[in-house]
Parts: structure tokens; sequence; C-alpha cells
């Protein structure tokens, strides 16, 4: 009995035929425990050499399980670090690090710039009524910059009596928020999203532009002129020269539309010296009934005002010819231009 029980348990190729051998030898029914029970209908003589050696037995079995049971636990360790293993030398898989959108970082630059010349952030809703996107900048309901803008404007339900709303299509209106709550002096930029319905290689739907105001008791466009100088030289890192085109706006008087100076290499533009100029945005002082409308004194003060897109200008410093693209989140595109690892 205990050599053939003893085989099978050396025998057991795996733990769930061990555990097999075990119920049958050792289990309820098993084998060794009926003998045990057996015990009983013996006469004194013969259990007291029976009972010994079937304890004996029991304590045999359990041992050799308990023994065969860690040799298989240490055999399958074994295959399994045969089988499973590390090479510690592979270089790792790159990580991809999401990065800040260009129009984000090319914001934060200029705004880094114009805080140097004690500019102040402001920011205003881009949902706008039409009283702060039109008529406080002097552009009363008849007058045809309203329809030159194309207007997305909000539906109203019939019975509504709020003011229109528009989506705002320039970041002007924040001169008169800003001017509302904190009044003159003031020196603040205010970049942002606008919309007008508009769309090709140059023109999207929603773009960006950063808006500048400089309200104080004497200053000129000689002022408006050295700022714009200073950003853009700043800004592109190399000497720039701004020319001024007599042009209209119903927010400022005068107005002017700003060129910076540039030349064409290998049909490429390169901002610096040269002999061509590139339009990259509006400015003029700031019209007496728009000061008026943002509760100023145009007797005390006076000041220039500027508007400028920004993918515009992130266009000419990366060299970047479609517009829409900024908009795709193609990472192909972004990593061609260094926006993402
Ligand atoms: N708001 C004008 C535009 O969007 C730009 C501008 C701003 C012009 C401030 C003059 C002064 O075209």
């Amino acid at each position: 009995l205990r050599a053939s029980w003893l085989e099978r348990i050396g025998g057991a190729s795996d733990e769930a035929t061990l555990e097999e051998v075990r119920v049958a030898a050792l289990g309820k029914k098993g084998e060794v425990s009926l003998k045990m029970r057996e015990l009983g209908k013996m006469t004194p003589e013969e259990r007291q050499t029976a009972g010994p050696a079937l304890n004996a037995l029991k304590d045999e079995l359990n041992a050799a399980l308990g023994a065969r049971k860690a040799s298989l636990a240490d055999a399958a360790l074994e295959e399994r670090l045969k089988s499973e293993w590390l090479d510690m030398s592979l270089s790792p898989r790159p990580v991809r690090a999401g990065t800040i959108h260009p129009i984000s970082q090319v914001t934060e630059e200029v705004t880094a710039i114009f805080a140097d010349m004690g500019f102040a952030v402001a920011e205003g809703p881009q949902i706008e009524t039409d009283w702060y996107n039109f008529d406080a900048l002097n552009i009363p309901g008849h007058h045809p910059a309203r329809a030159e803008m194309d207007t997305f404007y909000m539906s109203r339900k019939e019975g509504d009596n709020r003011p229109p709303h528009v989506l705002r299509t320039h970041t002007s209106p924040v001169q008169i928020r800003s001017l509302e709550a904190s009044g003159a002096p003031t020196r603040i930029i205010c970049p942002g999203r606008v919309y007008r319905a508009d769309y090709d290689q140059t023109h999207t739907p929603m773009f960006h532009q950063i808006e500048g105001l400089a309200i104080d008791s004497d200053i000129s466009m000689a002022n408006l002129k050295w700022v714009l100088e200073e950003f853009f030289t700043a800004y592109f890192g190399t000497k720039v020269n701004t020319r001024f085109r007599a042009s209209h706006f119903p927010f400022t008087e005068p107005s002017a539309e700003v060129d910076i100076q540039c030349s064409w290499v290998d049909g490429q533009v390169r901002v610096g010296e040269g002999d061509g100029w590139l339009e990259v945005l509006g400015s003029g002082m700031v019209h007496p009934n728009v000061l008026r409308a943002a509760g100023v004194d145009p007797d005390e003060w006076q000041g220039f005002a500027f508007g400028m897109g920004i993918d515009r200008i992130a266009m000419l410093k990366y060299g970047i010819p479609d517009l829409r693209a900024f908009f795709d989140s193609d990472l192909r595109w972004l990593r061609n231009y260094g926006f993402a690892s």
C-alpha cells in the first residue's frame, strides 16, 4: 500500500493530478482513510499494531504530498523564467507628449513682448451684443461696415427681447468693456477668437486677433509707430520697419493700415530689410465717439488702438502657406513645423 501511494505521488506531473492522488488516498473516501475507519472493527491486539502503522503512513504520505507540491511549483516557476524574459538592453518606446497649439504659443509670445512694454492682458466674451461689437465702436445700424464684416448673428426666437447678439467679428469690443471697467489711463492688449463667414487659403470662419489700446493725456501716432516697430523687431528677431498707409475705420481717426518690410526669397516671404511690404494690421487714434461710448472724456484723454491677426503673423514667422492647416490637428503637419514631438 505504502509503496504504491508513494509511487503515485512521485509520478504526479502537475498540481491538479497531485490533488487527485491526495483525495484518492487521504480524502474522506480515500483508501487510507477507509482503512483507518476499519480500525474500530479490529480486536484490540490487531488495533495496537495497525493503528500506529496507519497513522505513520498517513503522516508519510502527507509529507510526500507536500514535498511533491513544492517541487512542482519550483518547476513551473523555472519553466516561466525560461519562456518569459525581459531584454533590459532594449530602448524604451518613445513617449509622445502633447504640446501647446501653435496659435497659443504665438499668442503667449506676443503677450510677453507687449507685457515688457507695460501692456496688461484684457479679455472679453466671444458672443457679444451688437452694441459692443458695432454701435459703441461708432458703427451705427445703417453703416456699411456691418455688412462688410460677414457677421454671424445669433438666431432669436419670436418674442425674445434681449439685445441682438453676434459672434464678435473683431477684438475691438474689448476696448469698450475694458475702458468701462477700468477707465483711463490704460495700456492693454486683448488676444482672442473672432468670427467671420469667410473660408479660403487665408481665411477661416474662426481666427485670432490681438487688440492693443493705449489711452493717456498725450499719446500720439508716433507712440503707436514706436510700439509696433519694437514689437515686430522682437517678434521676428530681426529689425523690422513699418509703413503706415492712410485708411479708414469707423472707430479710429485718423486711421492707418500698417505694413511690415519684407523680401521674397525663392517665392518665400522673409520679414526684415527688403523692397516688399506686407499688410499686417489696422490701427489709428481712438475716435472721440468711441471714448464717449465707453464713458471716457475725449477732451481729457486720447490714444491709439490697433488690431492684428495672430494667425497671419504666425504664418509669416513659420512660413506656413495655408491658414486652414492650423485647425486640422494633423500631427504630421504639427511635427513638420516643430509644433509637436
Ligand atoms: N477691428 C479692426 C479689424 O478687425 C482692426 C482695428 C483695430 C483697426 C483697432 C483699428 C483699430 O479689422
